[in-house]
């Protein structure tokens, strides 16, 4: 049984629409899963985790959101080292550029991150909200 913490900032409703989409991916398989607002989310939810979500929208200009994720990841930054970490988020005008940025930011923190991330513009609709449902299936291995 592995734990998975999915943490996640959402201003309207479309990163946590694919929050639930991968928490119902990752429990088709062996796992116990906890939804988590990061304005709840504290590190020991990060350390309780096998395999860690963290989900935001690119906000500002191509970055995580800046009040609560942003300073929620610098704050788990020495613990993440060789732990699963899978990212999403939706985008609306972009190219992926944020979702990029972030995959390398959490490497370089010694994170194995999952495939390149999982994003959606705007709400997952469709093959896209299948996309999220895979992903968290398949990080669960
Ligand atoms: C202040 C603000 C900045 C944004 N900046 C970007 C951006 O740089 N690139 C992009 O592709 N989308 C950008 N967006 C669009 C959001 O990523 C998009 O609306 C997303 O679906 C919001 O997800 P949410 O419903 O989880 O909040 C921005 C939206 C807002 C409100």
């Amino acid at each position: 049984m592995k734990k998975v913490s999915i943490i996640y900032w959402t201003g309207t409703g479309n990163t946590e629409a694919m929050a639930n989409l991968i928490a119902n991916g990752a429990k088709e398989k062996d796992s116990e899963v906890k939804l988590i607002p990061v304005s709840n989310a504290k590190s020991q939810d990060v350390l309780d985790a096998d395999i860690l979500l963290l989900g935001s929208p690119s906000m500002g200009s191509e970055a995580i959101e800046e009040d609560e994720m942003e300073p929620f990841v610098e704050s788990i930054k020495d613990i993440v080292k060789d732990k699963i970490v899978g990212l999403f988020g939706s985008y609306d005008w972009g190219d992926g550029e944020w979702m990029r940025n972030w995959v390398e930011r959490m490497n370089s923190y010694g994170a194995k991150v999952f495939e390149e991330g999982c994003i959606v513009n705007l709400s997952p609709e469709g093959e896209e909200a299948d996309k999220c449902i895979d992903y968290g299936r398949r990080i669960i291995g």
